[in-house]
């Protein structure tokens, strides 16, 4: 329990206590201990709330292959789908009334959305809705595009780094892809004055406890303002098809881990973790997360965006069932807010 105590008191892990720490994500002691020492923490900066971002998945085109997901470009079974801007616009109007105070623009690296195109997305939401958040999900761009997001309004900027280990990045990725590239995007996008998000699945194919010690090395290193965690799930079109999903109480240590190391963090309770526990999303909570994002994407192409098999994408998961979600989120002690829910420390 040494270990626990030295998160809990110094917020720091080196490689090799993360390794120790990693040894006791089955001892229900230590998964307690650590989940109760991050709703204390969190709570200290953001007390009772829970922020909301609405998620706009607007197109599905990819160029990129990476192994595990659904929507890659060599998945010539997905149903390809792109909005046109008024039905992103729309997404966004149906968001505002409901409350929603940040709009994520998230999709796959599909070269039909140029740059430009990009920029004025951004410009003309920011503009209509001056008092909201636009983040952007969009994968690896030049240094002069994220420049260029930025200029137009862009607040936060979402990448996952995926793992921080080259070799398992290696087997996750195709060739052209490499760790240092996204690790560059992601210097690049704090160095612009984004709000960044870094972040990686848990129990991905060839994960070992050295890669999630990496992973939280890695963390602390770039110190993001949000850090995106969801479990593993495998996509029936995808080498991965027959791995086994990654586990929900392993997610759900980490997230208590990741709180205890970046106090501040934006954390959220993700859809993965959705998808493989009906009550995902409140243990999220209860593990030391403070943000939800429900869909707001259009109900015709919300199965399209078909990252991994089973993907949950109504009920609470949506915007129709915001009101239930509320309501869940207040059962579990929590206050679901309309709020843009910055990052609250002095920028790193
Ligand atoms: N299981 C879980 N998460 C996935 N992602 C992509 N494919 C899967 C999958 N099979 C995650 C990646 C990506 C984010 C948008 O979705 O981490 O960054």
């Amino acid at each position: 329990m040494e270990i626990t105590e030295k998160l809990i008191k110094t917020h720091s892990l080196s490689r090799e206590e993360a390794l120790e720490l990693l040894k006791h994500t089955k001892d229900p002691a230590a998964v307690a201990k650590l989940a109760r020492a991050a709703v204390e923490i969190r709570r200290r900066y953001y007390g009772d709330k829970v922020f909301t971002r609405g998620l706009i998945e607007f197109t599905n085109y990819c160029k990129n292959n990476c192994y595990y997901c659904g929507i890659r470009g060599g998945n010539l079974h997905a149903v390809r789908y792109r909005l046109a801007e008024e039905e992103i616009m729309d997404c966004c109007r149906n968001g505002y009334d409901l409350g929603f105070r940040t709009f994520v623009l998230q999709g796959g690296e599909d070269p039909f959305y140029t740059d430009e195109k990009i920029a004025g997305l951004v410009k003309g939401i920011k503009k209509r809705y001056p008092d909201c958040a636009v983040t952007l999900s969009i994968g690896e761009k030049t240094r002069e595009a994220y420049r260029m997001f930025r200029d137009a309004g862009a607040d936060r900027y979402l990448l996952r780094h995926e793992t921080a280990n080259e070799e398992h990045y290696k087997r996750l990725h195709p060739a052209g892809m490499s760790l240092r590239a996204r690790k560059q995007c992601l210097y690049d996008l704090k160095d612009l004055g984004y709000q960044v998000g870094a972040g990686f699945m848990v129990g991905s194919p060839g994960q070992t406890p050295e890669c999630l010690a990496e992973d939280l090395v890695f963390l602390q290193e770039l110190k993001p303002q949000m850090v995106g965690m969801g479990p593993f799930i495998p996509h029936h079109d995808t080498r991965f098809a027959g791995e086994p999903a990654g586990s929900v109480e392993l997610t759900l240590f980490l997230l208590s881990v990741v709180r205890l190391l970046l106090p501040k963090v934006l954390l959220p309770a993700t859809t993965a973790l959705g998808t493989m526990d009906p009550c995902g999303r409140e243990r999220g909570l209860e593990a030391g997360a403070n943000v939800v994002m429900p869909n707001l994407s259009p109900v015709k192409n919300r199965k399209q965006y078909d990252l991994y098999d089973n993907k949950i994408c109504t009920g609470e998961e949506a915007a129709e069932g915001f009101e239930c979600l509320r309501q869940k989120v207040a059962s579990a002690g929590y206050r679901l807010v309309s709020e843009r829910g910055d990052f609250c420390g002095a920028d790193e």
